[in-house]
């Protein structure tokens, strides 16, 4: 028996996290997959009914499943809350208590949403497929010392990007593991040029690339990245890059598909659980009208059947249900073009059972 711990969180997750849950059970059912699930607070909502955005009994329970769910945390309604309060603390808590320090974002274009990508077609048709691995429990994100003061009459603050050998190995043989089972290639984003942390960084991939001499490695500056990013996308493989510089890269990334929609991650750790969650945010704007895409989180449901419950079957089902919704036109609102007579426009909530409906 399985046991997968929902986190719906604020805005968007919740009905997200339903979708997801109920694509779980369905594909469960079919598979005969023994899972059971429960639902816990994170974020605002857990702020809220708690006054902590991840209370230790939330984190307990996910550490003691074999995966956890996470829909999306954050919104207006907690701008003024102090930062160690924030919805956002709660996630960064959880990946931290998690020990999740590998965040694999895999960046693909359907076909059929080719024209919702930012950048031209001919760049766009030249194909994208790519995965970032984006190193999650460390960096600035987590570095000490922090703060802010006041001197000389001025008002500072500061952070502190830190990272280990260790930490950089990790994720380094994470990159090229996972390299291995695609293209061969990977490339280690870096500020080289500038930063001393990103000096230990390079030196330490180079370092542990000795032990995989079958992939091809290569290293860019972050802002040159940016820029292959979107001049020629189809040239990556695998990104392997630090916490911040992999928010940053793979929200690009995530335009270049198209829709933070359709954009699912895994965020692994040494030990089980793995934490599932789409690459989107909360969509406070969207929040409760039945309105969002939950094929993000229904393909990181996808990735959980793969990677942390042992159902390869089940995750090759759950994925080409939803290329087949796509491939048949379903669009929810982010995928809806004006003029655009062959699609037909969906809720959150009959997204869900459409996929369902493919799953039977
Ligand atoms: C992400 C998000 C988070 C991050 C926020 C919500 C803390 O942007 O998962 O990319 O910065 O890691
Ligand atoms: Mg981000």
């Amino acid at each position: 028996m399985a046991h997968v711990v929902f986190l719906p969180g604020d805005g968007i997750g919740p009905e997200v996290a339903g979708e997801a849950a109920k694509v779980l059970a369905a594909v469960a059912e079919r598979y005969n997959l023994d899972i059971s699930t429960e639902n816990a607070l994170i974020g605002g909502a857990a702020f809220d009914a708690t006054g902590f955005p991840l209370p230790d009994e939330t984190l307990a329970l996910c550490k003691k499943a074999d995966a956890v769910f996470l829909g999306a945390v954050g919104g207006p309604a907690w701008d003024a809350v102090p930062r160690p309060k924030r919805p956002e603390a709660g996630l960064l808590a959880l990946r931290k208590g998690l020990g999740v320090f590998a965040n694999l974002r895999p960046i693909a274009i359907f076909p059929e949403l080719a024209a919702f990508s930012c950048l031209r077609q001919d760049i766009v048709t030249q194909g994208v497929d790519l995965l970032i691995v984006r190193e999650l429990t460390g960096d600035i994100y987590f570095g000490e010392p922090r703060g802010e003061g006041v001197r000389g009459g001025l008002r500072y603050a500061y952070d502190t990007m830190v990272y280990d050998e260790e930490e950089i190995r990790r994720i380094a043989r994470m990159a090229f593991a996972a390299a291995r089972s695609r293209r061969k290639k990977v490339c280690s984003v870096d500020k080289a040029n500038v930063l001393s942390a990103s000096r230990l960084w390079r030196t330490v991939v180079e370092e542990e690339h000795a032990a995989w001499p079958d992939i091809e490695l290569s290293h860019m500056y972050v802002d040159n990245a940016a820029m292959q990013l979107v001049a020629r996308p189809a040239s990556f493989d695998v990104i392997l890059t630090g916490n911040l510089f992999g928010d940053i890269l793979s929200d690009q990334a995530a335009a270049i598909a198209g829709s933070l929609g359709m954009l699912s991650s895994a965020s692994l750790g040494a030990t089980a659980p793995g934490l599932y969650e789409p690459a989107h945010g909360s969509a406070p704007d969207i929040a409760g009208q039945d309105k969002a895409n939950p094929l993000a989180s229904i393909l990181s449901i996808a990735l959980m059947l793969r990677m942390s419950l042992n159902a390869p079957q089940a995750a090759d089902a759950v994925e080409s249900a939803v290329k087949s919704l796509i491939r048949e036109g379903f669009r929810t609102a982010d995928l809806v073009a004006e003029n655009n007579r062959n699609t037909v426009p969906t809720g959150c909530k009959e997204t869900g059972d459409l996929i369902v409906a493919r799953l039977k």
